[in-house]
């Protein structure tokens, strides 16, 4: 695991979209693992600057999303497929055949969860997973548990993360409480990863995660296993680390 620290937040994007950037120069059919949430939306556009500026070309790239909505249809403005379509698909010359998402509208949780699973297994698992994290530590939608959860799965989300969500919605009565999320197997065979976080309520989080026992009540912390996770951090998400491990910045 490698701990980087960004300046700010462009430059933590910068430092993202530059190793996602250089997956999909080096190997055009790679299949790159994607996230939704705030924190990405500058990796993507430092993304679509680079493929409209320098040619970066998207046409061969698979793609497989973290999670997804359970009940939301794809067109719904607060579905993942639309956030993807938003921040970075329409933008790019992706095919969005070989775009992958959970379906949030399959009603029976067995069949999608095998079917995704399969599908990510069909591409040859991820080629670089970005991730982003949550203030209790998930990544994806795996939210602290007792174990650490292997495959694909439907999850309750916990209240906090619907709070923390509720800020892309009308009211947190429209959050829905339920998502399909890819699990942590899919995320450890991913051959690097990529995981962003920037601003104070994320200080805690970034801190269980490098310093922290590993613990499935901190999801993250199965990061420490993997062999090339980058984690790259802007001054505010560092803040607890700087305090207290400073070693580990060194
Ligand atoms: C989204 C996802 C989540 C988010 C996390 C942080 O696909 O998998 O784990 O990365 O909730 O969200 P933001 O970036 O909005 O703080």
């Amino acid at each position: 695991m490698k701990l980087i620290y960004a300046k700010d937040y462009d430059s933590m994007s910068a430092i993202a979209a530059t190793l996602i950037a250089n997956e999909v120069y080096t190997n055009p059919t790679c299949v790159l693992g994607l996230a939704t949430g705030s924190t990405p939306v500058g990796t993507y556009k430092e993304l679509i600057r680079m493929h409209k500026n320098n040619d970066l070309d998207f046409s061969k790239v698979n793609t497989v999303n973290l999670d997804e909505y359970k009940g939301l249809t794809k067109d719904n403005d607060q579905s993942y497929a639309y956030f993807m379509y938003e921040n970075l698909f329409k933008h790019v010359n992706i095919d969005m055949e070989k775009t992958n998402i959970p379906n949030g509208l399959n009603e029976d949780i067995e069949d999608e969860c095998n079917r995704y699973e399969a599908v990510i297994d069909s591409l040859g698992g991820v080629d670089i997973q970005l991730l982003g994290i949550g203030q209790n530590g998930h990544i994806g939608f795996n939210e602290p548990d007792k174990v650490f959860v292997s495959k694909t799965h439907a999850i309750e989300l916990t209240q906090n993360t619907i709070e923390a969500n509720a800020r892309f919605f009308n009211s947190i009565d429209e959050v829905p409480t339920v998502a399909y999320t890819m699990g942590n197997r899919q995320i450890m065979n991913a051959k690097t990863v990529v995981l962003v976080a920037n601003g104070a309520n994320k200080a805690q989080a970034i801190y269980d995660l490098v310093a922290g026992d590993a613990n499935p009540m901190s999801p993250a912390s199965i990061l420490q296993f993997h062999q090339n996770a980058y984690i790259i951090c802007d001054e505010a998400a560092l803040s607890l680390v700087a305090q207290k491990a400073p070693e580990l910045l060194k």
